[in-house]
C-alpha cells in the first residue's frame, strides 16, 4: 500500500492555501479509503515547514482582501468626518495588533493547530471550544464569505457596466456574488492543488492594487494631477474633524467596519504547530505584519481622502472604482474594478478552502452530521481507480493531462471535502440573499469579537491559573488588557447600536448549548472529550 498526501489530517487543521503545506499525516488505503483519526493528535505539527517569510505572507495576504476597498464608506458615514475615520482606522489597526500579539502568546504556550478552538477548550473546557466551532461553521465562515462575495459582485458589476452607470438592481450584484461562490466551490472541489493554484494567482494582484492606490494617491495629492484636471481640493479647506459623530455607538459601528478590513490577524494560530521555530518567528511575524498593514491602510485612506470628496467616500461600497475614475478616467475605473474583483475572488477562494476543512473536521468529530465528514463526490474513488505511484506512470491522453495539471500530486481529482464545501456555500448563499455589506459586517464583527474577547480574556485567566506554564513569548500584560477593554466596549455598544443583530448572534450561541449536550455528549459517548485537558495541563501532555 502507499499513502497519499492529503491536507486534512488533524481534527482542526485550518491550513491555508496561500502556499502548500507539506502534510502527509493522514493516508489512504490502497482502495482509496481515507484513514482518518481525529484523535491522532498533532500529526500535522510533526511536519514543520513554515518560515518567517511564509508566515508574513500568510498574514498579510489574508488580511488584505475586500475590506480596504469597501469599508471606507461605512467607517466614514459612522465616524462622521475624514479625521475621525482616520482615527477609527488607527484604533482598529492597533486593536487587531494587540489581539494578534495575545494570540501569539497563546500559540507559543499551546503550540497546536486550531486557533481559538484549542485555546478555549484548554482554558474554559470542551463546551466553550464546541461553541466556537459551532459559531465558526454557522456564522463566522459563511458570514465572512458572504461579505467578500457581495463586494465581489459589486466590483464585477462596476467593471461590466462602468462606474457611472445608473443604479443596477442589487439582485444583479447578488447574482454575480452567487456565481462567484459556485465557481470557487467548484475550483476547490476539483483538487486541493487546483484550489491552492488559484489562490496563489490572486495573491500578487491585491498587493499591486493596494500599492497602486497608495503611491498614485500621494503623487496626485502632491502634484494636483487628475484625469479631468478638476481634482477636488475641498480637503485643503475643510476642517478634517467637522461633522465628527458625537454618538459612541456610531463609533462602534465604524470600528466594526474598520476591523473587518483588519480581520484575519488570528490566522497564524491555525498553523502554529507547523512553524519551524514558533517561539522566535510567531512574534516576529505579528510585529512585522501588523505595522505593514496598518501603515498601508492609513496611506490608502489618506489617498482616498485626497482624491475623493467626502460625500463620494460615504456613498459607495466600490470606492476604489470612483478613485480610479477620478485619477485615470474610464480606463482607471475599469482596471481598478478588475483588480479588486480578482482580489475578492482570491479571498473568496481562500476562505472556501479553509471553510471546507473546518466543516469537514466538525463532521468527523461528530459536531455535524457525518455525511459532511466524507471526502469526495460519489464515484470519485472509482474514477480515480488505481491512482497513485503506479497510475502516475500510466496516465496518458487528454484526461491524463488534465489530471496532471489540475489534480493532486498523484493526479487524483475530486478527493476534497465536497459535501462540507457545498454545505458551507449553501449557508453563505442565505447570508448573501438576506444581507448587505453594512449589516453583515457588524453581524460578523459581533460574533467574531465575542470569541476573540473570550480567548484573550482566557490568556489573562491562564496567567493567573497556570503561572508556570512555559510561555516562549510573553506579551506585555497591558496588551491583552487593552484588547479586552476595547472589545468589551465594542460588544456592549453593539447591544445599543444593533440590538437585533446582537440578539441573533446570542441566539446562535444559545442553540449550540443544547446541541452540545444532546448530540455531542449524549450519544453514548460518541465524542467524550477533545482530549485536551483543561486543568493542570502540562506541556509534556501536548
Ligand atoms: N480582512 C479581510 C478583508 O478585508 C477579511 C478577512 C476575513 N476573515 C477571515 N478569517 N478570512 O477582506
Amino acid at each position: 500500500t502507499h499513502s497519499r498526501t492529503y491536507s486534512v489530517s488533524s481534527a482542526f487543521d485550518f491550513s491555508n492555501n496561500l502556499f502548500p503545506l507539506s502534510t502527509t499525516a493522514a493516508g489512504y488505503t490502497a482502495l482509496g479509503t481515507p484513514i482518518y483519526n481525529p484523535l491522532e493528535g498533532p500529526s500535522l505539527e510533526k511536519h514543520k515547514s513554515l518560515t518567517f517569510l511564509n508566515g508574513l505572507s500568510l498574514v498579510v495576504g489574508l488580511i488584505i482582501g475586500s475590506g480596504i476597498f469597501s469599508s471606507p464608506s461605512q467607517v466614514n458615514i459612522n465616524a462622521g468626518s475624514p479625521g475621525a475615520s482616520l482615527v477609527v482606522w488607527a484604533v482598529a489597526g492597533v486593536l487587531a495588533w494587540t489581539g494578534a500579539a495575545s494570540f501569539a502568546e497563546l500559540g507559543g504556550a499551546i503550540p497546536l493547530n486550531g486557533g481559538a478552538q484549542v485555546y478555549l477548550t484548554k482554558i474554559f473546557g470542551d463546551l466553550a471550544g464546541f461553541l466556537f466551532t459551532w459559531c465558526a461553521v454557522l456564522v463566522l465562515k459563511p458570514g465572512s464569505a458572504a461579505i467578500i462575495a457581495i463586494i465581489l459582485g459589486e466590483y464585477v458589476v462596476r467593471a461590466a457596466v462602468g462606474a457611472e452607470a445608473a443604479d443596477v438592481s442589487v439582485w444583479v450584484n447578488k447574482g454575480v456574488a452567487l456565481a462567484g461562490l459556485i465557481l470557487v466551490t467548484i475550483f476547490n472541489s476539483i483538487s486541493t492543488r487546483f484550489g491552492t493554484r488559484m489562490g496563489d494567482l490572486f495573491l500578487v494582484l491585491k498587493f499591486i492594487a493596494l500599492l497602486g492606490v497608495t503611491i498614485i494617491g500621494i503623487v496626485v495629492a502632491a502634484t494636483g494631477y487628475s484625469y479631468d484636471g478638476k481634482l477636488s481640493q475641498e480637503w485643503k479647506h475643510e476642517n478634517w474633524f467637522t461633522g465628527t459623530n458625537q454618538n459612541l455607538s456610531g463609533w462602534a459601528v465604524a470600528l466594526y467596519a474598520g476591523l473587518w478590513a483588519f480581520d484575519g490577524w488570528d490566522n497564524t494560530s491555525y498553523v502554529v504547530g507547523e512553524f519551524l521555530n514558533p517561539s522566535r518567528d510567531l512574534p516576529r511575524v505579528i510585529h512585522t505584519a501588523m505595522p505593514i498593514v496598518i501603515v498601508s491602510y492609513l496611506l490608502a485612506n489618506i489617498s482616498y481622502i485626497f482624491v475623493l470628496p467626502a460625500s463620494v467616500i460615504a456613498s459607495s461600497n466600490t470606492i476604489a472604482v470612483k478613485w480610479g475614475s477620478i485619477v485615470f478616467g474610464p480606463i482607471g475605473s475599469l482596471s481598478l474594478a478588475i483588480m479588486v474583483s480578482l482580489s475578492c475572488f482570491g479571498a473568496l477562494n481562500a476562505t472556501t478552502f479553509t471553510s471546507g476543512r473546518l466543516v469537514y473536521a466538525a463532521g468527523k468529530e461528530g459536531f455535524l452530521p457525518s455525511l459532511l465528514g466524507k471526502i469526495g463526490l460519489p464515484g470519485a474513488e472509482r474514477r480515480n481507480d488505481g491512482m497513485g505511484v503506479v497510475a502516475a506512470e500510466k496516465r496518458h491522453g487528454l484526461w491524463g493531462k488534465i489530471k496532471d495539471w489540475a489534480g493532486d500530486e498523484d493526479g487524483a481529482i475530486g478527493f476534497t471535502p465536497v459535501n462540507a464545501m457545498i454545505f458551507n456555500t449553501t449557508i453563505t448563499l442565505i447570508y448573501v440573499a438576506v444581507g448587505e455589506f453594512g449589516t453583515l459586517v457588524t453581524f460578523y464583527g459581533v460574533a467574531g469579537y465575542t470569541f476573540y474577547f473570550l480567548t484573550v480574556l482566557g490568556l489573562i485567566i491562564l496567567r493567573v491559573r497556570e503561572p508556570y506554564l512555559e510561555r516562549p513569548y510573553k506579551t506585555w500584560i497591558t496588551t491583552p488588557v487593552i484588547f479586552c477593554c476595547v472589545s468589551l466596549f465594542l460588544l456592549t455598544r453593539a447591544v445599543v447600536a444593533e440590538p437585533v443583530q446582537t440578539l441573533i448572534v446570542v441566539g446562535f450561541v444559545a442553540v449550540g448549548v443544547p446541541v452540545y449536550f444532546f448530540r455531542i455528549r449524549g450519544r453514548g459517548g460518541r465524542r467524550k472529550s477533545s482530549g485536551i485537558k483543561w486543568k493542570f495541563w502540562k506541556r509534556s501532555e501536548i
